[in-house]
């Protein structure tokens, strides 16, 4: 039997099991001969050297097929394979595992660590067995439906894009406070600035026939899907989806990206490994982590996260009387802001105190301003911005990154306790609201109001 005859659909024991036999079969042959002739040796060592040879190919081709069948990745269902994490992280949930980083660490460089980042996830992390099985179903309506490999992804042109990636849920804890919210408890830190390395859906779109700047395909198609493989029991044990407007996703401006890479290396698995989309100024909901496949719908998503949650209601509405078709699902973020370099009571000494933080807006609109209030919101100082150590950061300017946040601090002389807000105004003056009332929800979603600390003067080492 020869490596080409060998029938590939033989399982590795039956090939293990042919190895053995062989081995029995060559062992006897070499008593046998060695009795006979001593130049049989050579002769022998030859066979038997050709024949574990054949037995080795015999053992890669079956293997090659046995992982072929395997899938490149898959949701588990329970959470004993999670990835390492940081210590430092402060731990909202353990299973799924949310957690955020302190607030302080966010204000230490523009572009967030990858192990610093925030993770928001809603089940176990998926697992990935083998790259090269790895693939992304294009489907629905689209004329030509294709697997897209890696490789395929990885010869598009790749672009950096820096956006700042949000949960809509940041800030939850605070608007717990003055009712009760459902939902992961998120302090200022359930957002992150990273560099995401990629294609542009844009690109992945036109390789698959659909050209730039499109509404709708041929068939009709209006709304793109994004699939995963991580089981959720939202979706009753289904995978995570959410879905962009097919005139989002062709915009190359709106850089969409299939990313593979975080902050200059590949994405790790938390953070999507080894595909994931990033939706630019948009909450992070969307981006969608694991990527399975991409679906072109007439409607969009009607999944839970799209339909059921990440949605944005008035303060009257209540768990009994709410009507989740009666709103959309919340697409771009409002301009939002947190002071990051002091926690919610801050004890100080009398003397200098900077007060840093970050401040952002979605849709790719920039930071007019940042306000620093010392006194409870009576008198505003504006602070500077930066986004790259160095230079001067210009709202909508060329030099600046669009859909990235901006850094802000401004320094005070502290000689009373006193309470510091922030508020930021972006480039089309929009303004966070004064008051979480104002904003509050059932599901405490988007709390951009003013972000309040108390100064208590005492001894610290700030
Ligand atoms: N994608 C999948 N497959 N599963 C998820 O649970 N969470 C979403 C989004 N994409 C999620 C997902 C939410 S709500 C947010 S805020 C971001 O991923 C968080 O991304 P990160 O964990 O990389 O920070």
């Amino acid at each position: 039997m020869s490596p080409a005859q060998c029938d590939l659909s033989l399982s590795l024991q039956n090939v293990l099991a042919y190895v053995d036999l062989s081995l029995h079969f060559f062992s006897l042959e070499l008593s046998l001969l060695l009795s006979f002739h001593s130049k049989a040796t050579k002769v022998l060592s030859l066979t038997i050297k050709s024949k574990a040879k054949e037995a080795f190919f015999l053992v890669v081709i079956c293997k090659k097929k046995e992982e072929e069948d395997m899938p490149g990745i898959r949701g588990p269902s329970e959470y004993s394979q999670e990835p390492p994490r940081d210590p430092c992280f402060k731990v909202n949930a353990k299973e799924p595992f949310n957690a955020e980083p302190p607030r302080s660490a966010l204000v230490s460089s523009y572009v967030t660590p990858v192990h610093l980042f925030y993770k928001r996830n809603h089940g176990p992390i998926p697992i990935v067995d083998h790259i090269e099985n790895y693939s992304v179903a294009v489907t629905g309506l689209i004329d030509n439906p294709k697997m897209l490999f890696i490789k395929d992804i990885r010869s598009l042109p790749k672009y950096n894009v820096t956006a700042t990636l949000q949960c809509a849920g940041n800030r939850r804890t605070a608007m717990s406070k003055v009712r009760n919210v459902r939902g992961v408890g998120w302090d200022v830190s359930a957002i992150g600035n990273a560099v995401w390395g990629g294609a542009k859906l844009a690109d992945v779109l036109e390789l698959l026939g659909i050209p730039k700047l499109t509404g709708f395909t041929t068939l009709g198609g209006r709304h793109v899907e994004f699939v995963s493989v991580d089981r959720c029991k939202e979706e009753n044990g289904g995978p995570y989806k959410a879905s962009i407007p097919l005139s989002q996703a062709t915009n190359p401006d709106a850089d969409v990206l299939l990313a593979y890479e975080m902050n200059g290396e590949i994405l790790n698995r938390d953070h999507g490994f080894p595909l994931r989309v990033v939706v630019p100024g948009v909450i992070g909901a969307r981006s969608v982590k694991w990527l399975d496949s991409i679906n072109l719908l007439a409607e969009e998503c009607q999944g839970f996260f799209m339909q059921k949650d990440y949605k944005m209601f008035p303060p009257s509405v209540n768990w009994d009387n709410i009507n989740w078709s009666s709103r959309r699902p919340q697409m771009d973020f409002p301009v939002q802001s947190a002071i990051c370099s002091l926690e919610d009571v801050q004890m100080v000494r009398p003397g200098k105190v900077s007060i840093k933080g970050y401040a952002v807006s979605g849709g790719g609109r920039g930071i007019e301003r940042v306000d620093i209030s010392m006194d409870g919101g009576k008198s505003w100082v504006e602070a500077s911005r930066t986004q790259k150590p160095g230079r001067d950061y210009i709202s909508e300017h060329n030099s600046s990154d669009k859909w990235a946040w901006v850094l802000f601090e401004a320094t005070f002389d502290v000689s009373q306790s006193t309470e510091v807000i922030a508020k930021a105004v972006d480039s089309a003056a929009n303004v966070q609201p004064e008051n979480v009332e104002s904003v509050w929800n059932l599901r405490g979603v988007l709390n951009t109001s003013w972000h309040r600390v108390l100064l208590r003067l005492g001894h610290s080492n700030l």
